[in-house]
Order: C-alpha cells, then sequence, then structure tokens
C-alpha cells in the first residue's frame, strides 16, 4: 500500500548546511516522506553560461536519500538567472501595453521565445542526466505553475508563433475568415501574418481572434512542458508532474493540458477573507479531480497565512487540518506544502511554513506532525474513487468567452453562476464532478450547467442525448447562445439548447445594479430577466416584478425520458436556488445524506467517508463504522468535534 504523499517545498540554498541536518531530522519527526527540491535554483547551479555547481544539490539529495524521504525534482525554468536575461534580452516578457517587464522577481519570460526554450532544454537536460537514476527521485516536478505571471507575452516573437499557429489550425486564411466572422467591420485577413497580437487595441475587437489568442497562449506553455518531459525522458523514468492553479489560474485552460503530466498535481491558496472559503477549496479540488480524471495530489498550500493576499488571515485552530483533509476526501493522494521552513529574506519571507520562524514551540508545527501522523492511518484511502452522481458543467472556454468585453451585462461573470450553484450542492451535502460539456454524462442522474455560455454542435448534441436517455438537467441563464468561436448559433436563443429546453429567448432584459425582482413562486432574482416564449416546455414560476412581470422565469421540458430545467433569473441560497435544486435532485432520483447538520461536510472515497465539522459546535452524523485515526467504532452517531474531522471506514 502506497502513503499519501506529505511534504513541502525544501529551499535548502537559503540556509547554511547546519540547519539541514535539523531540517532533516524534523521532518523525520512529522512523517514527510517527499520535498520538492530545486524548483527556483538557476541562478544557483548554472551560476554562469555552461558552468555549474551541483555541490549543494549532490549532498542534500544524498543526505534526504539516507534519511528515507523522496525527491521531486525540480526544473528551476520558471525563475531563469540574471546572466540570461542579460545575454538574451529578448526573453524578456512584454505586456500588453507594450512594456517590457524588469527582472528582480521570477516569470517575466517570453513562453514563445527561441532563446528560452534552448536555455530551458539545456538546463533540463543536464539535471535529468545527474539525477535521472537516482533512487531518491520519486516524482519531476517540471517548471512552477506555467502562465502564473506570463500567460501572455505580446512581443515580436510571440507574434509570429501565434501565426504559425493560427496557420496549422486553420491551413487556410480563408478558413479562418469564415470561422472568426470577419466580414463583420471588414476585418477579412489575406494572409497568417497580417494577423496581430491582440495587444491594447481600440475597443471591440474581435472575440473570435481573443479566443484563439487565450488557446494559442495557453498552448506555448503546453509546448514548453512537453519539451522539458521529453527531455527528462531521455535520461529517467520516473513520472512528471507541473503544479496546476486550478481554478484560480483563468489563463491556463488545463482540459488543454490532459494527458500531458503522470501525475495532476494542484496548488491551492484559501481565499482568506472569504466567509466561505472551505466551500471554494472544496469546488477546487472537485475540479482538480475532474482534469486529472481520478485520484491526484495537492502540491502546495499553506499551513496558514499566505502573504499575496490584501489582508493575509491566519488559519483559525484546526483549520489547518480541515483543509488537509479535505482535499484527501476529494481525491488527493498527496499533500504538499509551500514550504518546508520559512524564508528569513526575500518576497516571501511572511509566508506560514511548516516550520514557521517561531520554531517547534508552535501550534503551527505541533498541527503539521500530527498530519504527517494521521495520514500514515489513511494509506487505504490512496487511488480510490470519489462517489458522485451530480455533475456541474465546466469549461474554460466559456469562462474566456463570457468575460470578453461588450456583453450584455458587466454582471454575467461565470464563476458567479457556477460558485452559486456549487456552494447550494455543497450546503446540502451533495458531493459533485465536474465534467466537460462534451464529456460521457450517462453515469449521472443530474447534470447542473450554471454558466455554459459557449456550447458546441457535439456539446449541444450531447445535453440532449444525456436528456432523451432519462437525464435531468437543470441549465441556467445564457447558456448555449455561442459555438467555439463566440458566434451566435442560428435562430433564436439559446441555439444550441433550444430544443433541449423547450423554448426560445424573445429578448434578454438585463437588470440594474443591485435591482432584483421576484417570481410568483415567493424565489427572487437579480441580474438578469429575460422575455422567455414557451415551445414545449412548462412554467414551473413566473415573474411577479420586473421588465419581464407574468413571464416564465423557471421552467421545466419532459423531453424523452429525461427533464431539463431552466432559471431565467440569477436564483440565490435562500432565493430559490435551493429549492430549484431540491426539486431537481427529487425527480431525478439523488440521495442526499440525511440528518447532516449546517456547515458540516460528509464526502465518500472508496470505503472511507470523510465528516468534517466547519462550525464552532460538537455535532453529532448519523453513520456506522470505524474511526480510522483512533479505531473507536461507531454504530448510528458519530460525535464531530468543533473544527474537527472524523475519518469513518466501512465496518
Ligand atoms: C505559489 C508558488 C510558490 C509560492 C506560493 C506562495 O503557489 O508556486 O512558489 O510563491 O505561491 O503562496
Amino acid at each position: 500500500m502506497q502513503d499519501i504523499r506529505f511534504g513541502g517545498d525544501y529551499n535548502p540554498e537559503q540556509w547554511p548546511e547546519e540547519i539541514w541536518l535539523e531540517d532533516v531530522r524534523l521532518m523525520r519527526e512529522a512523517g514527510v516522506n517527499l520535498v520538492s527540491l530545486g524548483v527556483f535554483n538557476w541562478g544557483i547551479i548554472e551560476p554562469a553560461p555552461g558552468e555549474y555547481d551541483w555541490s549543494g544539490l549532490d549532498a542534500i539529495v544524498e543526505l534526504l536519500h539516507a534519511n528515507g524521504i523522496g525527491v521531486n525534482m525540480g526544473t528551476p525554468t520558471s525563475s531563469p538567472p540574471a546572466w540570461l536575461r542579460k545575454a538574451h534580452p529578448e526573453i524578456r516578457l512584454v505586456d500588453a501595453e507594450g512594456r517590457t517587464l524588469a527582472g528582480g522577481s521570477r516569470h517575466g519570460v517570453c513562453p514563445s521565445s527561441p532563446a528560452y526554450a534552448e536555455a530551458c532544454a539545456s538546463i533540463v537536460d543536464k539535471i535529468a542526466e545527474r539525477y535521472g537514476k537516482h533512487p531518491a527521485v520519486k516524482l519531476w516536478h517540471i517548471h512552477n505553475e506555467y502562465g502564473w505571471a506570463n500567460v501572455e507575452c505580446y512581443c515580436e516573437a510571440s507574434a509570429t508563433a501565434f501565426q504559425g499557429w493560427l496557420a496549422e489550425k486553420y491551413g487556410d486564411v480563408d478558413r479562418l475568415n469564415e470561422a472568426w466572422g470577419t466580414a463583420f467591420w471588414g476585418l477579412v485577413y489575406r494572409s497568417f501574418d497580417q494577423v496581430e497580437a491582440p495587444a491594447a487595441a481600440p475597443p471591440g475587437v474581435n472575440p473570435a481572434l481573443r479566443l484563439d489568442w487565450k488557446r494559442f497562449s495557453n498552448d506555448e506553455h503546453v509546448r514548453n512542458y512537453r519539451m522539458q518531459r521529453e527531455v527528462i525522458a531521455r535520461h529517467s523514468e520516473a513520472p512528471a508532474t507541473t503544479n496546476f492553479m486550478i481554478p484560480n489560474c483563468e489563463g491556463m485552460d488545463y482540459r488543454r493540458w490532459a494527458g500531458t503530466v503522470d501525475v495532476v498535481s494542484n496548488n491551492h491558496y484559501l481565499i482568506a477573507e472569504r466567509p466561505d472559503h472551505q466551500i471554494e477549496l472544496s469546488m477546487s479540488a472537485d475540479l482538480t479531480r475532474a482534469v486529472a480524471n481520478g485520484p491526484w495530489m495537492v502540491m502546495e498550500h499553506s499551513t496558514s497565512a499566505v502573504n499575496w493576499q490584501p489582508r493575509n488571515i491566519a488559519k483559525t485552530t484546526g483549520e489547518l487540518r480541515r483543509n488537509s483533509l479535505a482535499h484527501v476526501a476529494r481525491g488527493a493522494d498527496g499533500l504538499m506544502f509551500f514550504q518546508w521552513r520559512a524564508s528569513r529574506a526575500g518576497a516571501e519571507k511572511f509566508h506560514s511554513a511548516m516550520l514557521p520562524h517561531g520554531g517547534t514551540d508552535t501550534e503551527v508545527w505541533r498541527d503539521v506532525a500530527a498530519l504527517g501522523n494521521d495520514l500514515k492511518k489513511l494509506s487505504a484511502v490512496v487511488g480510490a474513487d470519489v462517489a458522485a452522481d451530480v455533475a456541474v458543467l465546466w469549461d474554460w472556454e466559456s469562462w474566456w468567452a463570457l468575460e470578453l468585453e461588450w456583453r450584455p451585462s458587466v454582471d454575467l461573470k461565470y464563476r458567479e453562476r457556477v460558485e452559486a450553484y456549487y456552494a447550494a450542492l455543497w450546503r446540502e451535502h451533495v458531493t459533485v464532478d465536474f465534467a466537460h460539456p462534451e464529456a460521457d454524462l450517462s453515469g449521472y442522474r443530474l447534470v447542473v450547467a450554471p454558466s455554459s455560455y459557449v456550447l458546441t454542435d457535439a456539446a449541444s448534441k450531447n445535453l440532449r442525448g444525456y436528456v432523451e436517455n432519462g437525464g435531468h438537467l437543470v441549465v441556467s441563464y445564457f447558456s448555449g447562445i455561442v459555438d467555439e468561436h463566440d458566434t451566435v448559433h442560428p435562430g433564436a436563443h439559446p441555439g444550441a439548447l433550444r430544443e433541449t429546453l423547450g423554448l426560445w429567448i424573445e429578448e434578454f432584459h438585463p437588470l440594474h445594479e443591485r435591482e432584483s425582482l421576484s417570481l410568483d413562486s415567493g424565489a427572487a432574482g437579480r441580474i438578469w430577466s429575460e422575455h422567455v416564449r414557451l415551445d414545449g416546455a412548462e412554467a414551473v414560476a413566473r415573474f411577479a416584478s420586473g421588465p419581464d412581470a407574468g413571464r416564465p422565469a423557471l421552467t421545466r421540458h419532459d423531453l424523452g425520458r429525461g427533464t431539463a430545467w431552466y432559471a431565467a433569473t440569477a436564483l440565490d441560497a435562500g432565493t430559490g436556488l435551493d429549492e430549484l435544486l431540491a426539486t431537481a435532485m427529487d425527480a431525478a432520483g439523488v440521495e442526499r445524506p440525511q440528518g447532516v447538520p449546517d456547515g458540516v461536510e460528509v464526502v465518500r472515497r472508496g470505503a472511507h467517508r470523510f465528516l468534517i465539522n466547519h462550525t464552532g459546535q460538537d455535532v453529532q452524523v448519523p453513520g456506522a463504522g470505524v474511526d480510522a485515526l483512533d479505531g473507536t467504532a461507531y454504530d448510528g452517531r458519530v460525535p464531530v468535534r468543533a473544527g474537527g474531522v472524523v475519518v469513518l471506514a466501512d465496518a
């Protein structure tokens, strides 16, 4: 049985060697079994072009190995050395306003730069050659957070690479003109080299150009990853990963990364000031599981506060444990932190760590050591699936497209609706999977589409087939409007869902800022209203006020063996969203855990049930089984202390 991987980023180059011995002793004490090394050490191991100093890295790899701690070997390419920027000024990142960004930080490089790619290939080859067969190296950590600060570059090399990418995608420039609808404003191209990168420009830039630019920018990072992966494969058989930022890096479409990594790993930091930040954590974990199509690992999270939010709120007592076990509940087979020992110098000295500035006589350290101990008892969950019979549709392309300029309302925000629906399900203790609109949905009793603005023809057919074959689909407004080029589907809105929903929209009526309206069911709506015309569907509730008073607001359409539901306004928790979802879940036969107190997260993973109490009260949760951490057997009611977690193994 494999243990849950446990550890963090380790940066021994920031410390004198005598500290290393203490580090390794404490790592053993806490049960650390994996550390990420060398994520930012390029300037140290290659002090000048072609000159290498392996002394520190060699010594630390041996020390860790001798102590039974595995190495997740980094490639340091997200922080190129100063000499490389000086020798090749053309690698510097250019932003959309045409400013060339200075050095002194990390990431400020153009992802399309040939000189940068060549330097990456060279240093990665040297590292892989030296450590590729070392038994301590269990995993490769390629780069760090692709797209963190350099998703897009607007230099000449990037523009040229974009033209090549378009030529490969479309073959013929007329196909591009057709796909992009360039007859509009006569923005026709006669050759690929006439296409410019969408840098700062007058308003109304062709949205299809912007979408392809985003795809291209994502793909340039994938290209760098693949190149590094191939170099490593020449020297090593160990698996490789790169740390994703799901879902908080809007510029990366992680669906386009499918199949690139051997292990999906993710970095997640609480948005600390959000009162419901534990729900956002769950959403990130569920979405990461969808990208991985199974188990995955947390590559970075924090023991307490970060240092880069406006107000860096420290975790409260028990929160480190709740956060960590919530990730495990939702599919994580590894829990790593940024970072092992708090840095004294540099930009991140106010960031929490496994070993804080205050040392071992601290709550953080005690919690870290206790967590390491707990994880050893949870090896049985490694590889197990998470059970869900509800799916929420997610597509980075809808996110991108919905938030381009000149939409019907600035209040149309992709994550706003997804999070509203996700949170409502979370509060009902319903575990969901995320799924792409073109994925096989037949395993789900209920599918929810909170914000599917882009739906391809294939997705449209898929959703229709899902309902006809007995599925239940809940759709929120402004979904199914355009195809993958941001072109409106033919005929009335929502073209991709008209037949499935049994209705059409005569006109959108976005609301004023902070305006709300009521429904005759007692529900309330925000943001949106529209003139719904029924064509097969029935009205479940009608608008009682606002621009569409008297017209359908919530509808239901029985189609084949299934049912499609539609909400024509923004419902929220407490104003109708829970009722809509409860009605759909009842109709779909979705079973919800009964008798679970509010604020308690319940997730089944394989033969274990995780009960996570986010409230300040001791609670009891119905259930039976054996506490996997302390061996207590329960039959009927399981006590979960205020802020505590119980992991229950099936008896
Ligand atoms: C990111 C980076 C880390 C570190 C943390 C701090 O996730 O990958 O190197 O900067 O943020 O939260």
